[in-house]
């Protein structure tokens, strides 16, 4: 069945061909979208599709929230860009100050930028420039971005084929991963061990310089992984000894997506900086790094700047979309209908030998595909189930260092309805064969 009338959709496929550089050209999809509301997105065709992937896990308020919009036009009409950093722009104070409230105790000063990879670069300097120090520790099947500095950090080959060698001083630890460590069915024992390793990686790996320890607390491209919840606890506790910082890499987990403002809440622990970007602004290109007083204050005068970070029509976009999130309980509706998907998903999980594992925290969710009964990665099965989706009109997203996982990340607007219907979609498309 072709996914799109063909003569509308044409000229946009012909175009992208010719002129637009995208290394992902057999895996964009075929679909020209016009529009979107909420969860629903509408190709040029007229057909509808139920997003649950939400434009990489961005549009958490949904597809061009009313709020969100006209808080962006009245700031259109009024200043598009004054450069934040060379003078004083309202709507960047406005957020900041948000930004105070709504992170982790104490992180009260925020930078902003304009992409995920930006924040972590940011993110990085200061913790450098903050310790004097020069090292890094990140996550196996960590990710943290595209750019130079965000790769040599991320523990993700399919990630940073292509662009190697990466900065000296990174050592990667092992990822919390219960359902593939060496203790399955054992979460406890699985977030103690890979607390410790960074004890040792510490002594062994590194010249005792270590500036910061990053980490995405639920890692998304790595495939949705939720650390186990002694984890953060017993790592700080390792970063306190030996005095690094910890950046938590919200990026993806941020804005309500796992039924709480930031998923580090879930573990009770305060990190030093966090990264943010993605759900900032429900789709308008925004990133922030937030920190305590004492770190930010290591940026001296021209230290650190960005030409469009902090630009007024995303401030204000973003402050319409924390007040839309807070005001309307997204991290209520995120902890509900995550929990009512997950159970569905585990149902399907009894019934089908290729689910290995469902997991997620709140409307962050992965369905872990494996064959042979011996967790071997399904890869091309998982392909083949995301297109089968499509091709009945819901979209889902696909990670894990195995490319093995489908990720189901909706708006977190989503209703019952959709989440059901989306559901039966995912369902029947597991039981067509393979084509
Ligand atoms: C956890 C995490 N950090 C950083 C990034 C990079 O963000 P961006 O693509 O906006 O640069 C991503 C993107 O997927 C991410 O998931």
């Amino acid at each position: 069945m072709p996914l799109v009338n063909e003569e509308s959709a044409t000229d946009t496929f012909e175009k992208y061909r010719k002129y637009v550089i995208t290394s992902f050209v057999k895996s964009v999809a075929p679909v020209v979208i016009e529009k979107a509301k909420g969860a629903v997105i509408t190709g040029i065709d007229g057909r509808e599709y139920i997003d649950c992937f939400s434009g990489i896990s961005v549009v958490n308020a949904g597809h061009c929230n009313p709020r969100v919009i006209e808080a962006a036009k009245a700031q259109m009409d009024k200043l598009v860009h004054g450069s934040s950093y060379l003078f004083h722009v309202q709507p960047t104070a406005d957020l900041a100050e948000k930004m105070a409230r709504i992170a982790p105790a104490g992180l009260t000063k925020s930078f902003f930028g304009n992409s995920g990879a930006e924040a972590i670069e940011g993110a990085l300097k200061l913790a450098r420039l903050h310790t004097g120090r020069h090292e890094f520790i990140a996550l196996q099947g960590g990710f943290h971005g595209r750019s130079w500095g965000a790769l040599s950090i991320s523990g993700y080959q399919g990630r940073k084929k292509g662009g190697g060698p990466y900065a000296p001083g990174v050592s990667f630890a092992p990822v919390p991963y219960p359902y593939r460590s060496q203790w399955p069915g054992d979460a406890d024992e699985c977030g103690r061990r890979s607390a410790a390793a960074i004890e040792e990686l510490i002594h062994y790996a590194t010249s005792n310089d270590v500036a910061a320890f990053i980490a995405e607390p639920v890692l998304g491209e790595g495939g949705i992984i939720v650390p186990p919840f002694n984890y953060f606890r017993e790592v700080k506790k390792v970063l306190d000894r030996h005095g690094i910082l910890f950046i938590a890499d919200e990026v993806q987990s941020g804005f309500a997506r796992t039924g709480k403002m930031f998923a580090i809440e879930h573990y009770g622990v305060v990190p030093d900086i966090l990264a943010t970007a993605k759900g900032i602004a429900d789709g308008f290109p925004l990133s922030a790094f937030t920190t305590r007083e004492d770190i930010a204050a290591a940026f001296k005068v021209g230290d650190h700047l960005s030409t469009f970070g902090g630009n007024p029509v995303s401030c204000a976009a973003a402050c319409a979309n924390i007040d839309f999130i807070e005001e309307e309980g997204l991290c209520e509706n995120a902890r509900n209908l995550g929990e009512f998907a997950r159970s569905c998903f585990r149902e399907l999980e009894r019934a089908h030998p290729l689910i290995g594992e469902v997991r997620g925290l709140g409307l962050m969710i992965g369905i872990e595909l494996v064959r042979d009964g011996r967790r071997t990665p399904a890869a091309a099965e998982a392909a083949a189930l995301k297109d089968r989706c499509l091709e009945s009109g819901l979209i889902v997203g696909l990670g894990g260092t195995f490319a093995n996982v489908i990720r189901f990340q909706p708006p977190l607007v989503i209703t019952r309805e959709q989440v059901d219907r989306a559901i039966n979609i995912f369902s029947e498309a597991l039981e067509e064969p393979a084509h």
